[in-house]
């Protein structure tokens, strides 16, 4: 039997892999935080049920004999040495024996590190100690923030299992011990989210890792003088002022001197930028988009700009948004397509340019939601065939 002991979207893909391999002897053990709702990630504990994979406690999986069990952000420390089995194996988010414990999506941006990584290795008594099976590495870009991290350590990390899945499976695994003299680690008390306060007394460089290590929409966005940032520019002007002064307050930004560089600190605009993506204000939303406000931020539900945009069929804004990069088949927090967005506007306007866009600009037209369910599906289910065929030939003209 295969154990999946976690939570988010890395818990589920693997569990969903294991399926789709034909693996049906699985059980899971949730976190005590999983409330069985998705948000800015998959509940697993939503997915076990619709599967119908059994949940059991970890004191029952101890004592199964033949288990192979696989921690994948599971919130409580297991006892190795209670288990019948030696294949326990975790994923850690970070490259270790650096950044053992918590907030590992944190403290490497508020170090400065360039790079980070997640680390498949075998679970031993302590916390994150045992040998390491394979690591993989990837880069912390200058404007990552706490966000990026995370999901990129979601997206190694299933890479990584997938690809070690194989050996783990036929107990072929090779390991080696940790290095001693690298390690670091990071406990529970190390961030205190509930009292948030961002050092002005710092390098422009320095401020910036704090903002970034802090922006996290889904949990939090920091504050300066009571105002929500979300990221920063440092100026080449040289800081004339005692560092922390505030020498400019303009709508959306805050110009600050810190201990050499001018910084200019961006306030909160997402739901703004919402706001002139459904009306179709291409022009102002440029603003934004030069001033380096992501493009790619998501809301409570999961919105980002081009879906928003593409549910209004704002063809100007999808198109400015597009050139400017962003991702055109990011989903919402269900699984929901731009595509999928888009397509109601074109129904029922019968202008379909903004769909045809977002396929000429590859958005996938078979990619399925959380219930399974594609384009076409909906398409069928709310209409019928003819009109899923209709909508597939406007695609092409
Ligand atoms: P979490 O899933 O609790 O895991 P871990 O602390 O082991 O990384 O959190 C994921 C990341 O989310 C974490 O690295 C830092 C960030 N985070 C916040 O920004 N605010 C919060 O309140 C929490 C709990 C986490």
């Amino acid at each position: 039997m295969i154990c999946i002991a976690g939570k988010n979207n890395i818990a589920v893909e693997i569990t969903e892999y294991l399926q789709v391999l034909g693996y049906t002897n699985i059980c899971v053990v949730l976190n005590s935080t999983d409330d069985g709702v998705d948000s800015f990630q998959r509940s697993f504990k939503k997915y076990a049920l619709q599967k119908n994979i059994p949940i059991k406690t970890l004191e029952e999986v101890y004592k199964i004999k033949d288990l192979i069990f696989l921690s994948l952000e599971f919130n409580k420390i297991v006892a190795p040495e209670k288990f019948l089995t030696k294949q326990i194996y975790n994923i850690h988010f970070s490259l270790l024996p650096k950044y053992k414990g918590m907030y590992t999506s944190y403290w490497p941006i508020r170090n400065g590190e360039k790079t980070t990584g997640v680390t498949l290795h075998r679970i031993a008594k302590g916390i994150d100690t045992g040998d390491i099976i394979a690591q993989e590495e990837f880069e912390i870009e200058i404007f990552d923030t706490c966000k990026d991290v995370y999901l990129n350590y979601i997206k190694y990390g299933i890479a990584l299992i997938k690809k070690y899945l194989p050996k783990i499976l036929r107990n072929e695994i090779i390991c080696k011990p940790q290095k001693s003299n690298e390690s670091t680690y990071y406990g529970r008390n190390s961030v205190n989210y509930q009292d948030i306060c961002i050092d002005l007394i710092d390098t422009a460089n320095g401020i910036n890792n704090q903002i970034r290590a802090l922006v996290f929409r889904d949990f939090q966005l920091p504050q300066i003088n009571g105002k929500k940032v979300t990221h920063c520019l440092i100026t080449e002007e040289v800081s004339k002022e005692k560092p922390g002064t505030i020498l400019e307050e303009q709508k959306w930004y805050y110009k600050i001197s810190t201990i050499d560089y001018n910084l200019l600190v961006y306030k909160d605009a997402f739901e703004y930028i919402l706001e002139l993506c459904r009306l179709g204000e291409s022009e102002k939303l440029q603003w934004f988009i030069e001033n380096g406000y992501n493009m790619n931020d998501q809301n409570s539900k999961g919105w980002t700009p081009i879906i928003v945009a593409a549910y209004h069929g704002q063809y100007e804004v999808v198109k400015r948004l597009i050139e400017h990069g962003v991702c055109v088949n990011k989903t919402n927090y269900n699984g929901t397509t731009p595509l999928m967005y888009a397509k109601d506007y074109a129904f029922s306007t019968n202008d379909f340019k903004t769909v045809q866009l977002l396929f000429k600009c590859g958005a996938g037209i078979s990619q399925k939601d959380y219930n399974n369910k594609s384009l076409k599906d909906y398409i069928c289910e709310q209409y019928d065939d003819d009109k899923f065929n209709y909508f597939f030939d406007k695609l092409y003209q």
